[in-house]
């Protein structure tokens, strides 16, 4: 039989619980699962592509995850194509990020028929999580303790000094 592969694309800047816990998940789901981080993203993000990568991959193999991670550029569907993925994971968090993900899977599903979006909910101690205020919250001085794995937050106080 042939083994399904699940892609879950994002920016991860920083990859969160929230994050992680949807790679978990997955993983029980999918016989293959691949994080794939964005690159060459318009907007400036706060960790580079490499430090995204390498966060990720120490965070899954301190949880005993077997799962790859890649980058991409362009069209996520081209490059699911190139993995021979038959699907795209999102987490969907809130009522609030349904338009944007069904917008987006819909024309994934456009471009690309034979890939299907798998929407996950992740624990809902994280549904308002995200990258974008991890940020924030912890340039402004604030705790994202119990946010984001501990070596996130190691990464975070050694890029924005406080
Ligand atoms: O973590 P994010 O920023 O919500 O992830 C968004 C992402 C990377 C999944 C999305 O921007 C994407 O797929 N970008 C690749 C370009 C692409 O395929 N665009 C068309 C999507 S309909």
């Amino acid at each position: 039989m042939q083994k399904t592969v699940a892609i879950y694309p994002g920016s991860f800047d920083p990859i969160t619980n929230g994050h992680l816990d949807i790679i978990q998940r997955g993983a029980k789901l999918f016989d293959e699962v691949i994080v794939a981080v964005l690159v060459n993203s318009e907007k400036a993000p706060l960790f580079t592509s490499e430090e995204r990568v390498g966060m990720i991959r120490a965070i899954l193999k301190e949880h005993g995850l077997a799962v790859r991670v890649d980058t991409f550029g362009g069209l996520l569907v081209t490059y699911a194509q190139k993995q021979k993925a038959q699907v795209i994971v999102r987490g969907i968090r809130a009522v609030s990020d349904y338009e944007y993900e069904l917008q987006m899977a819909l024309m994934n599903r456009r471009l690309e028929p034979r890939i299907e979006t798998v929407f996950m909910m992740p624990s809902e101690a994280y549904s308002y999580l995200s990258s974008r205020l991890v940020r924030e919250v912890f340039k402004l001085g604030g705790s994202v303790e119990g946010l984001v794995p501990p070596l996130v937050e190691k990464a975070l106080r050694a890029k924005i000094k406080t």
